[in-house]
């Protein structure tokens, strides 16, 4: 496997030393379009919320600080993510604001209805069944509730022919390359109400948010 690929696999589940370097660089490179995505739903300071594919705990940390009086869970299949997100949030794990759990987005070790918000950045790319997995976490929203997906790459955007490139790799490392229309579609398909889209084309960003019916 050459260095690239090996790179890219960091990113979808990092693991050992160089999965460590990349989380601690996730969490510093990914806070800027986070902060934007976040911009696009509200959050309660009593919310629940679900951070899914919480790499290094960054996003966690954001939505704890918000969220003080509920409590925010953060998941993520590679355990160098869980151990780095409990890292990163230890206070808040003492205290019982925050829990970090080790499961894939395909099934989730919560009950049906029980989070305000799941929040997802730059990670749904590398999901094994975006369709399926959209419905596995429609499932764990309360009635109301949002999904909020958040990325810096995608179909149409400021960094498509890099992914264009990136796509030859596709069976190395498998990603979803959606545009701003399937992401709206991927929402209304799986059973998301008031799909909506933002984009910041000069920066490459884009976020999509869809609510459970209520
Ligand atoms: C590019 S990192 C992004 C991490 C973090 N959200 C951030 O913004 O820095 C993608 C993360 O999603 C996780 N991930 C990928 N596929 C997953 C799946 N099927 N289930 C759970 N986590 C997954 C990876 O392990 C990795 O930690």
């Amino acid at each position: 496997m050459s260095l690239g690929s090996k790179l890219l696999n960091q990113c979808s589940k990092p693991s050992g030393w160089l999965g460590k370097l990349t989380l601690w660089r996730m969490n510093g490179h990914h806070s800027k379009v986070t902060e934007w995505g976040l911009k696009h739903v509200s959050i309660q300071n009593h919310d629940t919320i679900l951070d899914v594919g919480c790499g290094g705990g960054m996003t966690v940390a954001r939505l704890a600080a918000i969220a003080t009086e509920g409590k925010t869970y953060g998941v993520d299949y590679s355990e160098e993510s869980v151990a780095a997100s409990r890292r990163a949030n230890r206070q808040s794990i003492e205290a019982g604001r925050v829990e970090v759990l080790q499961a894939p987005v395909s099934h989730l070790p919560f009950p049906d209805r029980m989070f305000d918000l799941v929040t997802a950045v730059e990670t749904h790319y590398y999901w094994p069944d975006l369709n399926a997995d959209m419905q596995e976490l429609l499932r764990v929203l309360k009635p109301g509730g949002a999904l909020i997906i958040i990325a810096e790459a995608y179909k149409g955007g400021k960094y498509d022919r890099l992914l264009q490139r990136l796509e030859k790799l596709k069976g190395i490392m498998n990603y979803a390359h959606l545009s701003a229309s399937e992401h709206s579609e991927l929402f209304s398909k799986a059973g998301y109400s008031n799909v909506q889209l933002f984009e910041e084309y000069d920066k490459g960003w884009i976020c999509a948010v869809g609510r459970k019916r209520g």
